[in-house]
């Protein structure tokens, strides 16, 4: 009988899974979108049962007409939105508040006070991160802080804390697993990269006990059984585990050092994959796991745009300027080229290498001939300076000249897009045809823990198919257009003192 391995793919927005093949050839495929809250203006928060309740309806909807019976599920590989935090009553698993979502500011003030302490230079060579309200250890802090008698519980052992890979399964093992992975661990702020151990004096600093923390294990692992009554009477090993942003890295079977990929979805990332030591960045990058296999741990480089596909659904959603997704590249292709309007969408701060939290957007250059067609190409234009400026700073944090990215994601569907961004990186632009490669990597990892594939060389011999985009603009248009859009960057930083 043939086997498959299962991918869920726990994203912000939209939970996926996939089931594929030997041949990485999808069977059948999955998604739902789920609710997200907005308490106040900068926070944003998601219900964890909500979550649960769309993967276990992606589960079901994947299997059921695929013709594939659980019991051909060889492997079950998850991948999810990272940092973002979720608190639980060990013994009732109910979450004490809803998921604090990796993009939300609830945080700030705790980080804001931090400061004042001088660790960001700890924090940076042991986790490899920068001091921000992005990762979880400041969101459990505001968790344990809104919930009176919340940290006696902690401290009683009572309470646990997992990003949505281990509240995934803590669920599909009916409590009896809490544990995450290597990359999922390394963007909590807490977890030392270089020892891969959770770090005692930030649990101290930030006052979280370790017992509310999960078990860290290799990316390809078995975590352990799927529980009985789940899947017809079937335990399924959930046998891979990693944050979406690494997945997508090892989906691009990006294994060799200096390897880059770009997934463009609610924000954008790039992340290089830079071997097994990890790289200190001179140019606020973040350092970061980029996949873990046995005792081999793979390190990466990563900078982010954190709002890009969402900035088009603000143009879509909030301002009305078309009706779907699609509009955007033909309102984009109408657009007066030579336009100088940039579109800052820094909704809540700006990233790497920046890394302000009280940034705001910013529309700069227009005049009265400025229509939407303009607004829509140069907030598209926005992504892929964001990129740029991203990949300019991996090459010299690690002497390595990047010759090739690798696409991938939502967004990168648009050709507009993917073209202005060879230009603007003036280098080939390679896009896979499965966009889809976050749920890949998390089924690779899956795989090789089970043995369904033998190793990465069998990986790298799947043959997915790849259009490459060239960079067709002159040196001197490149030299001006990042000008302007670097001069807009300093305006919207200034604004923000
Ligand atoms: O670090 C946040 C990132 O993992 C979110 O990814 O694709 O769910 O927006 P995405």
């Amino acid at each position: 009988m043939a086997e498959y391995i299962l991918s869920i793919d726990q994203g912000t927005t939209t939970t996926r899974a996939i089931i594929i093949d030997r041949q990485g050839n999808y069977i059948n495929t999955a998604s739902q979108k789920f609710e997200q809250h907005i308490p106040k203006a900068g926070w944003v928060e998601q219900d964890p049962l909500v979550i649960w309740q769309s993967v276990c309806k992606v589960i079901d909807n994947v299997m059921e007409h695929s013709g594939v019976s659980f019991s051909q599920i060889k492997g079950i590989g998850i991948t999810n939105q990272r940092e973002t935090t979720i608190v639980w009553d060990r013994k009732t698993g109910h979450p004490i508040h809803n998921a604090v979502v990796w993009s939300s500011n609830q945080s700030l003030a705790i980080v804001n006070q931090l400061k004042e302490e001088k660790i960001e230079e700890y924090i940076h060579e042991k986790t490899g991160l920068v001091l921000s309200p992005y990762f979880s250890a400041s969101k459990i802090r505001w968790i344990l802080d809104h919930h009176p008698g919340s940290q006696k519980r902690a401290e009683n052992g009572e309470l646990a804390f997992g990003t949505v890979d281990s509240w995934i399964i803590w669920n599909l093992t009916n409590s009896k697993i809490h544990s995450t992975d290597h990359t999922n661990a390394s963007r909590t702020m807490l977890f030392n990269i270089h020892t891969l151990e959770w770090d005692e004096y930030l649990l101290n600093l930030f006052h979280i006990p370790k017992s509310m923390l999960p078990k860290v294990y290799p990316s390809s692992h078995v975590y352990g059984l799927t529980d009985i009554d789940l899947f017809s009477e079937v335990n399924i090993p959930i046998s891979g585990v990693a944050g979406n942003q690494q997945a997508a890295l090892f989906g691009q079977l990006a294994f060799q050092p200096g390897q880059v990929k770009s997934t463009y979805g609610q924000g954008t990332f790039i992340v290089m994959n830079t071997g097994f030591e990890p790289k200190l960045s001179k140019h606020r990058l973040l350092t970061t796991i980029g996949y873990s296999i046995g005792s081999k741990v793979t390190y990466a480089l990563e900078g982010s745009a954190l709002i890009s596909g969402s900035a088009i659904e603000w143009l879509k959603d909030g301002l009305n300027l078309f009706d779907s997704m699609d509009d955007s590249e033909l309102l984009a292709l109408e657009a007066e080229i030579n336009s100088s309007v940039y579109v800052l969408p820094t909704f809540r701060g700006i990233g790497a290498p920046y890394w302000d939290s009280s940034a705001r957007g910013a529309v700069l250059g227009i005049d009265e001939s400025t229509s939407r067609r303009e607004l829509v190409r140069a907030t598209l234009e926005s992504l892929a300076y964001q990129v740029s400026d991203i990949i300019e700073l991996m090459e010299l944090d690690t002497d390595i000249l990047v010759d090739i990215l690798h696409v991938d994601g939502g967004a990168a569907q648009n050709n507009l897009l993917i073209q202005f961004q060879a230009d603007i990186l003036g280098k080939t632009v390679r896009r896979i045809e499965r966009l889809e490669t976050t749920s890949l990597g998390a089924a690779y990892l899956a795989g090789l823990a089970v043995d369904y594939w033998r190793d990465q060389n069998e990986l790298t011999a799947l043959v997915s198919e790849k259009e490459q985009f060239e960079p067709h603009m002159t040196d001197k248009e490149r030299q001006e257009r990042l000008h302007g859009w670097h001069s807009a960057v300093k305006a919207i930083l200034y604004y923000a003192k």
